[in-house]
């Protein structure tokens, strides 16, 4: 007998599971290493490039760089989508005296990526009760316009239509009337939960339950502290979430394991860990081998 025929096969090591991880890493990177159209689903909110203090992510590039970089992000989801794949996202104008709509310049970068535009949806947030930025109060002069809602901007991949079995859908007759009424009033997170820009869970379910299946995959590239990943997991969908601060994911999967299930879908398994995405367990290894931590 031929020592080949002797050898047996090498084991191969267990793959981790494709779905329901909450992943430490950088948007773009992670993104090219998931199965190309494998996601039905992606709502996420990218940070606003105003000096906001995340844990793990400096808020101030210029305004160009800031666009390029998600310009890459936007190319990496396009990817992973599946054909009719649908992408919301949560956008905002930035600052008042320096009005910025910057939901103007994404929309405009997402058609040339590629995707097609579905829809704007006004997240009215009812905020107005704690204004105090008047600019010149009562008069002409110089008066300020608040911005009091965000935008949750909607675009297919390829296609309207996303096919899925009819057996799963959950949305009954009055969400389905109340949601396709573009002007969604929901107040802001109130719990943080130490991260400065949750999105309230409303706003999540209504979009994951509008757009997508039971079944289906929902993914957050800036997943923060995990709320489309919790969300999905109650109304049984499969969740990826990604964002670089460990902080952060930690939460998240402690959010995500908390979920309870909403209806009977199907159950969707609690993350078990947090998986940290190999380029940052190499910079840490450098960063430890040159004695900087
Ligand atoms: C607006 S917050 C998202 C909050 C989230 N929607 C929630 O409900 O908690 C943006 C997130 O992007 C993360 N982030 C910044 N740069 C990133 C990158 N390159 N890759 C992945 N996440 C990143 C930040 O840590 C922050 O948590």
């Amino acid at each position: 007998m031929s020592s080949k025929t002797n050898t047996a096969p090498t084991p191969r090591r267990p793959v981790a599971p494709a779905l329901d991880r909450i992943i430490c890493g950088d948007a773009r990177t992670v993104l090219r290493q998931l199965p190309a159209e494998s996601v039905h689903l992606a709502i996420t909110s990218p940070p606003y490039n105003v000096g906001i203090a995340y844990s793990d992510y400096s808020d101030d590039r210029t305004y160009l760089e800031y666009r390029e970089w998600l310009r890459g992000v936007w190319k990496a989801l396009a990817r992973v989508l599946r054909p009719g794949g649908r992408f919301a996202l949560n956008v905002a104008p930035t600052s008042i005296k320096n009005f910025r709509p910057i939901h103007h310049d994404l929309t405009r970068d997402l058609i040339e990526v590629g995707f097609l535009l579905r829809t704007e949806i006004l997240w009215y947030k009812q905020t107005m009760g704690r204004r105090t930025a008047w600019g010149s109060w009562k008069s002409p002069a110089n008066p300020h316009v608040i911005p009091s809602w965000e935008y949750v901007l909607v675009f297919s991949k390829g296609s309207w239509r996303l096919e899925g079995d009819r057996a799963e859908i959950d949305i009954t007759g009055p969400e389905f009337q109340r949601y396709s009424d573009g002007f969604w009033e929901i107040a802001p997170e109130r719990n943080r939960r130490g991260h400065p820009a949750p999105f309230p869970d409303e706003l999540i379910r209504r979009l994951i339950k509008f757009y997508c299946y039971r079944g289906n995959v929902v993914l957050d590239m800036f997943g923060g502290t995990g709320t489309v990943a919790a969300v999905a997991r109650a109304t049984g969908r499969h969740y990826l979430s990604i964002d670089t601060s460990r902080e952060y994911c930690e939460l998240a999967r402690e959010r995500v394991a908390a979920a309870r299930a909403e209806g009977t879908g199907p159950r969707i398994p609690a993350p078990d860990r947090v998986e940290i995405a190999p380029e940052l367990v190499r910079r840490r290894r450098v960063r430890v081998g040159h004695r900087t931590e």
